[in-house]
């Protein structure tokens, strides 16, 4: 199955504290947003890659885009103040395309099969997000007391990729902006819709980096794939 995606990569990275944005920190001397972008150039299903960036980062970015010989790059999009709105800024440079997924470019470590899974179930029923169950006991906890211990079997922490046939993201798009709406995903955007949107179990190391533990827990990952 054949898709498109838009990598949001617009972020200050304020929880990283990084000085600069966090896509740019590296593990194994390499940016993590050019981890990310690897997979999908690496990807033969994956057709094209649409960036929303910041403008400030537009030239850097793209020397980075030439130096590690990414390819499939059909547009950099000025990002928003919001992660929803950088994504919308790309939405609206994407052209009849058929499936697109959308996923944050501080998650590198992300794997093929869980986006083809995702393209498939996006084909067939429209939207498809991943996502991990929760594995800790879940509180409902308000001003510092237990109010309630949550059925956790129904419970699922949601990554990105989300993948979307994309006349329905176009159209939660849309609708979002004209409402003012919003979200904290771009399932939220179609949810609201009333259309339905499915789920696809994808794995706990799809972390997004965004506090300096992740950085050591990124390159465990990385040495335990690559080895050393
Ligand atoms: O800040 P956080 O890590 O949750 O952001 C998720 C992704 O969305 C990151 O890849 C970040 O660069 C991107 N983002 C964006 N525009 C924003 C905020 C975040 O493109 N205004």
């Amino acid at each position: 199955m054949q898709y498109d995606v838009i990598l949001p990569a617009a972020g200050s990275g304020k929880r990283m504290a990084a000085g600069c944005n966090k896509l740019f920190l590296e593990l194994r001397q390499k940016p993590i947003l050019i981890h990310t972008l690897e997979v999908f150039q690496q990807d033969d299903a994956c057709k094209g890659i649409w960036l929303a960036v910041k403008p400030e980062e537009r030239s850097y970015i793209e020397s980075l885009l030439v130096k590690y010989n990414i390819t499939k790059v059909k547009a950099l999009s000025d990002g928003g103040a919001e992660r929803q709105y950088s994504v919308n800024a790309c939405v609206k440079k994407v052209k009849d395309r058929d499936i697109v997924l959308v996923h944050d470019a501080a998650r590198p470590f992300i794997t093929i099969p869980i986006i083809h899974k995702l393209a498939e179930v996006a084909h067939s029923k429209g939207a498809a997000i991943a996502g991990v169950r929760a594995k800790d006991t879940m509180k409902r906890v308000k001003d510092g007391m237990i109010e309630e211990t949550v059925d956790r079997s129904s419970l699922w922490m949601i990554q990105t990729p989300q993948a979307f046939d994309f006349e329905v993201l176009k159209r939660a798009e849309q609708l979002a902006e004209r409402d003012h709406f919003l979200g904290t995903d771009e399932a939220m955007l179609v949810e609201r819709m009333g259309h339905s949107v499915y789920i696809v179990e994808s794995s706990y190391e799809n972390v997004k980096i965004t506090t300096k533990e992740d950085l050591v827990f990124g390159e465990a990952i990385l040495s335990q794939r690559i080895g050393g």
